[in-house]
């Protein structure tokens, strides 16, 4: 044979197995050194966990899809980081499960929409956002403002989210992990979100965003 490439080439098995192989090699040596990286894993100083309320906030954020249409995370770059501030870090979001990061942008990042407006503002826009932004065509989310939270299963989401984050929380002078969540704040979870309505959650979870960066 004049040329050994030709085997290859001829040979949709060995072409095939060969791809898979380079891809695979290609992808392990970019995405293993993150997983090592202390940037990636390590929460930025001003991180804080959800309380109570802005954890079930964001479950129904998650529920009612905010994220199909809201990206959170800002890109590095110019046009991004003068529109919505300083672009997003994965420091800001090792506490995240699932991560809301996103893509999709029919309306804009909300990665640091906390503080932007007020909650009265939100409650307007998420009852109906046109009596606040005229031209807006997103959805109005009227049955917040009606639905109550029970609480039932908000403390058991908390001693979950401390399970998950064990290996990427504060750590404390001698360097043992400090857990997101006291078992007093796990006890009194249901109390402080029930009776709550989900407009209350929802509004707390999203001025609690952005605000770890300093
Ligand atoms: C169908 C797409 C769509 C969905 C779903 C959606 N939005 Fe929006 N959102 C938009 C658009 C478009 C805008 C820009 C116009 C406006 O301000 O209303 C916007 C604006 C916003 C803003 C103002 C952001 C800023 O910086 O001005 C907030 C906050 C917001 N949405 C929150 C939410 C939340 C919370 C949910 C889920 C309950 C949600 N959105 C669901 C499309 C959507």
């Amino acid at each position: 044979m004049k040329n050994k490439h030709e085997l290859i080439e001829k040979n949709v098995g060995l072409f095939f197995i060969f791809t898979i192989l380079a891809i695979s090699i290609g992808g392990l040596v970019e995405i293993t050194p993150l997983f090592f990286q202390t940037a990636m894993n390590k929460p930025v100083d001003n991180l804080k966990p959800y309380t109570a309320l802005q954890m079930e906030g964001r479950d129904i954020y998650i529920r009612d899809g905010c994220h199909v249409c809201h990206s959170q995370m800002i890109r590095p770059l110019r046009a991004e980081t003068e529109r919505y501030g300083h672009y997003s870090v994965a420091g800001e979001h090792v506490w995240e499960h699932p991560f809301l990061w996103g893509s999709k942008r029919t309306g804009p990042d909300l990665a640091r929409v906390g503080g932007r407006y007020s909650d009265a503002w939100h409650i307007a826009h998420l009852y109906d956002p046109r009596s606040v932004v005229p031209e807006s065509n997103m959805p109005a989310f009227k049955w917040l403002s009606e639905n109550k939270l029970d609480g039932e299963l908000t403390g058991k989401k908390l001693e979950i989210f401390n399970k998950l984050t064990e290996h990427r929380s504060h750590k404390d002078a001698q360097g043992n992990p400090i857990p997101l969540y006291t078992t007093e704040e796990i006890a009194g979870a249901k109390s402080a979100v029930k009776g709550k309505t989900e407009m209350e959650a929802l509004v707390a979870y999203l001025q609690s965003l952005g605000h770890a960066l300093k």
